[in-house]
Parts: C-alpha cells; structure tokens; sequence
C-alpha cells in the first residue's frame, strides 16, 4: 500500500540560478504518524510545506525536481481540488485563513466550493467543532475569538474538507500556551483517527507530540539530534 506522504529527490529553487532551498530531499510518512520538522529560520521549511501541498508546481513558480508522492499519487498530476480534499495545510497565523464573519460560513466555504451537498456540509460542520471543541462558538464572529480559538476554527475550516494529511506550519507559534495545550490535544485526536501529520515547529515542548524530529539543513532532512546546523 503506498504511503500518504512519499518525497523522492525532491530539489527546488524559486528560479533560474537562484539557491537551490531543497536538494534532494527524502521523506516518508508513515499512516497515522506525526513528524516534526525543525530548522533555522529562512532555511526551506515554508518552502517545503509548500512542495508537500501542491502549492509548488501548481500556484508557484520556480524549477521542482523530483516528486511528491500523496498517497502514491504525484502531486504534478493532482489537481490542486483533489490535493485540497486530501491534504490540509494550517498556517502561523489564522488571519491568513479566516475571512468570514461568523464560524458556521467560514466552515462552509471549503466545502461549497466543493459543491459538497447542504445536509452533508451541516454535518461535518458539527463534526469538526466537535473535534476542535468550539461547539459553543458556531455563530460567534471568528474576529471576536482569542488567537488560540481562532486557529482552532482554521484547523476546523481544514477539517471541514476530510484531508487525510495535515501540515503544520509553525501553526502554534502565534498563540498562547492554552491555545498550544487545545492544538495538541486536537493534533493527538486526529491521530487517534488515523490521520496523517507533518508539523514545523521550534519549540521543543510542542515537539512533544511528534513521534520523530528531522532538521532541515542544506536542503535535506536529517534525523533531529538537538542541533539545528
Ligand atoms: N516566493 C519566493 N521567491 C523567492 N525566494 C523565496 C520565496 N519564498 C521564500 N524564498 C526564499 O527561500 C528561502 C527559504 O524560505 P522559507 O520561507 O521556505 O524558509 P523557512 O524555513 O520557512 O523560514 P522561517 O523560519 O522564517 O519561516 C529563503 O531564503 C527565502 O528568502
Ligand atoms: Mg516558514
């Protein structure tokens, strides 16, 4: 059976005689597992979250070698629709991701773009507040939420298209230690349901949750041994 996620020789640079930020970088994620990925700043780990999600070929430029295998299927060849559905990508900062002004059509909006049928959307809705345990907040006004609640409501607005894969770009940096402590729980929940995930982060204490650590250093990753050069 393939992997969710299955990196081969994947070399990247943003153009023509630019650095290479990937050079032949390896990954394998196993169903269900959580790594962690750490690196000094400005190193590649966006850009890699990038290559994971589609992002790169499909939206930017730039010369990818390589491929990205998502459930053995090459992301050069998915569309970016299918990637959608299949993984989720969570960003630093919420505010990137939320634009509506209530929680309930913020969770929709992923999936009506998906003409996913109304009935079906409702109950995915409570689904994911269920996971995210925001139920009390379906009709609050995502502005008004904490930091930490609102990356909750873009984890759920992920959620609300079934992804298998989740990707964490320094998703708990911006928030305070309570949202962090509810993000961990969540990521440990959808594990538990076997979802498959990649988190970058820099804190040794989220880190925590990860069953392995790798450092991105010179384009590659290796296994994490508390050095990030
Ligand atoms: N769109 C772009 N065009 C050209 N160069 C870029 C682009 N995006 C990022 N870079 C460069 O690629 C390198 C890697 O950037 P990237 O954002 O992937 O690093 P990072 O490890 O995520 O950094 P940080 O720790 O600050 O989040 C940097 O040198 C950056 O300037
Ligand atoms: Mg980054």
């Amino acid at each position: 059976m393939s992997l969710p996620i299955e990196v081969k020789d994947l070399s990247f640079q943003y153009e023509e005689g630019a650095a290479k930020i990937l050079r032949h970088l390896d990954l394998s994620v196993a169903k269900g597992e959580i790594v962690g990925i750490v690196g000094l700043s400005g190193i590649g780990k966006s850009t890699l979250c990038f290559c994971l999600s589609g992002i790169i070929p499909h939206v930017y430029g730039g010369i990818m070698e390589g491929e990205v295998l998502l459930n053995g299927q090459s992301s050069r060849e998915l569309s970016l629709p299918t990637i959608a559905t299949t993984l989720g990508l969570v960003f630093q900062n919420p505010d990137h991701q939320l634009f509506a002004f209530n929680v309930e059509d913020e969770l929709a909006f992923g999936p009506e773009n998906l003409c996913v049928p109304r009935a079906e959307i409702a109950r995915r809705i409570e689904e994911v507040l269920a996971i995210v345990g925001m139920q009390d907040y379906r009709h609050a006004n995502p502005q008004q939420l904490s930091g930490g609640q609102r990356q909750l409501i873009a984890v759920a607005a992920v959620l609300c298209l079934q992804p298998e894969i989740l990707i964490f770009d320094e998703a708990m940096s911006q928030i305070d230690a309570e949202g962090r402590a509810k993000l961990k729980a969540v990521m440990l929940r959808l594990k538990d349901q076997g979802k498959t995930m990649v988190m970058i982060d820099h804190d040794l204490d989220n880190l925590q949750i990860a069953d392995r650590v790798l450092v991105l250093k010179e384009g590659r990753l290796f296994p994490y041994t508390g050095s990030l050069s």
